[in-house]
C-alpha cells in the first residue's frame, strides 16, 4: 500500500505535470497520485489529470459561500477517496486552521519564492515574481513547505535558489523558477513526505 496523494490545483497544472512525469519515471515509489481536485472548472490541470488517467473532482466555492461549507465538501471528497496526503500545486485558496489540523504534517505546498520573502496572503502566481523584480533582489527561487494555519508559514521542507537575469519580466522569471526549482523540488518533497507517512 502506498500513500494516497491528492493534488489540489486551480490553473495550468505544470507542477501537477511534473508530479505525473516523476511518478512515470518511478521517482515517487511511496506515493500514488490518487486524485486531482480543482476549485476551478476550466483549469487545464484537469485535462492533464485525465490524460494521465488520474481521477478528478471539482470543488467549487460559490460567491459568498462560507469557507467552512466549501472545506466540508472538500473534506468529504478527500475522505471518500481515502486520501492520506495533500499536495497544493498552484491551489489558489487559503485553507483554514480547522481544515489543516485534519492533516497534520500531511499537506505540502509549493511557493514560487524563497520563503520568508514574498510570501503570505496576497502573494501568489505572477504577483510573487512581480514583487521580487520590483524589490530588485538578484536571487529568488522556490520553496516547498508543510501547510499550517499561517499562509506560507509552515516548516520548510526544501528550497532552491534561482538567479534573476537582466531584462526579466514576471512571466520569464516565473518560467525559470518553475523549470529550475519548482518542478524539481515538488516531486522530491512529495516522495519524502509520502515515505514518511508510510513509515509511521
Ligand atoms: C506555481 O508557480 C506555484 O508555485 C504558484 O502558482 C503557480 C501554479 O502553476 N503557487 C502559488 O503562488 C501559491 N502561493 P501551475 O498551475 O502551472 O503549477
Amino acid at each position: 500500500m502506498r500513500t494516497r496523494v491528492a493534488v489540489l490545483v486551480s490553473g495550468g497544472g505544470t507542477n501537477l505535470q511534473a508530479l505525473i512525469d516523476a511518478a512515470g519515471r518511478g521517482e515517487i515509489p511511496h506515493g500514488e497520485l490518487a486524485l486531482v481536485v480543482s476549485n476551478n472548472e476550466s483549469a487545464y490541470a484537469l485535462e492533464r489529470a485525465r490524460k494521465a488517467g488520474i481521477p478528478t473532482a471539482l470543488c467549487l466555492r460559490a460567491k459568498g459561500e462560507p469557507r467552512a461549507d466549501f472545506e466540508a465538501r472538500l473534506l468529504d471528497i478527500l475522505s471518500q477517496n481515502r486520501i492520506d496526503m495533500i499536495v497544493l500545486a498552484g491551489f489558489m485558496a487559503i485553507l483554514s486552521a480547522d481544515f489543516v489540523c485534519r492533516y497534520p504534517d500531511r499537506i505540502i505546498n509549493v511557493h514560487p519564492s524563497l520563503i520568508p520573502s514574498f510570501c503570505g496572503e496576497g502573494f501568489y502566481g505572477l504577483r510573487v515574481h512581480r514583487a521580487a523584480l520590483d524589490y530588485g533582489v538578484k536571487v529568488t527561487g522556490a520553496t516547498v513547505h508543510y501547510v499550517n494555519e499561517i499562509p506560507d508559514g509552515g516548516r520548510i521542507i526544501c528550497q532552491k535558489a534561482v538567479e534573476i537575469q537582466p531584462g526579466d519580466t514576471p512571466e520569464i522569471l516565473q518560467r525559470r523558477v518553475m523549470e529550475q526549482a519548482e518542478w524539481i523540488l515538488l516531486p522530491r518533497a512529495t516522495e519524502m513526505v509520502a515515505r514518511k507517512i508510510m513509515e509511521n
